[in-house]
């Protein structure tokens, strides 16, 4: 028989906080402690949500694998880790771009080093533009990359832009918005079809204004 409990792996780190808050807006019970603690597998008080406390990087893995039924991650890390799964949902949050960007050019901008920690979005994107780069991988801080000569670009995420402003950095051009989604595993969205799409109905309804607004800033910024 099925387990009818919904397991759902969650993002740890930066939209955490956001995600909770959209779980609990559209009545979904959380474990209390959740935040604070150490335990990286949690249930709802009622027994009917598992949570799972993953990597980002790693929550399309438990998704597609089907130990979650369910995983809330990044748009960034989805479309670099190209999982078989269901994007079922924007939640609206975690909302920023993934940009080229680098020093403020003076030379000609030429570019032959991309550093980044997504070299399948930044490859790809290079070779849609029929430009030959070589791209270094970097796990962090790869803002560093340009200043200090590693690379003439890098592909990385900006919110506020406060990180490129502080680092005499600019964007050269956008590549995609990103935000938080919904991910399903195939297999579970046809067991679990009911419990699932309710969840999601639940979600769609406290994130819809945050994903207008998202949606507004997008077509006002013409992206
Ligand atoms: C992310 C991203 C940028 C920064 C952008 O890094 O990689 O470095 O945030 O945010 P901002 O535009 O608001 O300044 P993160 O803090 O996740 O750490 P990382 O550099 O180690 O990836």
């Amino acid at each position: 028989m099925t387990d009818q409990r919904l397991t759902i792996a969650l993002s740890k780190g930066r939209i955490m906080l956001d995600t909770l808050r959209l779980l609990q807006q559209a009545g979904i019970p959380v474990p209390e402690d959740l935040e604070e603690s150490r335990k990286l597998i949690l249930e709802s008080p009622d027994g009917r949500y598992r949570y799972i406390l993953a990597k980002p990087v790693d929550v399309p893995t438990y998704v597609e694998y089907g130990v979650a039924d369910l995983g809330i991650v990044g748009k960034d890390v989805l479309l670099e880790a190209e999982r078989d799964l269901y994007e079922l949902l924007d939640l609206g949050i975690g909302v920023c771009r993934m940009c080229v960007c680098g020093l403020p050019d003076g030379k000609g901008g030429s570019v032959s080093r991309v550093a980044s920690k997504y070299l399948r979005i930044a490859t790809e994107h290079f070779r849609s533009r029929g430009q030959q780069v070589e791209v270094v991988y970097l796990n962090g801080s790869v803002e560093l990359a340009p200043l200090i000569g590693l690379a003439d670009r890098i592909v990385d995420l900006v919110e506020t832009g406060r990180t490129l402003q502080e680092n005499g950095l600019v964007i050269h051009e956008v590549i995609v918005p990103i935000s938080t989604r919904v991910v399903a595993n195939r297999m579970s969205f046809r067991l679990k079809s009911e419990q699932i799409n309710s969840l999601v109905e639940g979600l769609r309804e406290v994130s819809a204004p945050l994903v207008q607004a998202q949606n507004d800033l997008l077509a006002k910024t013409n992206l």
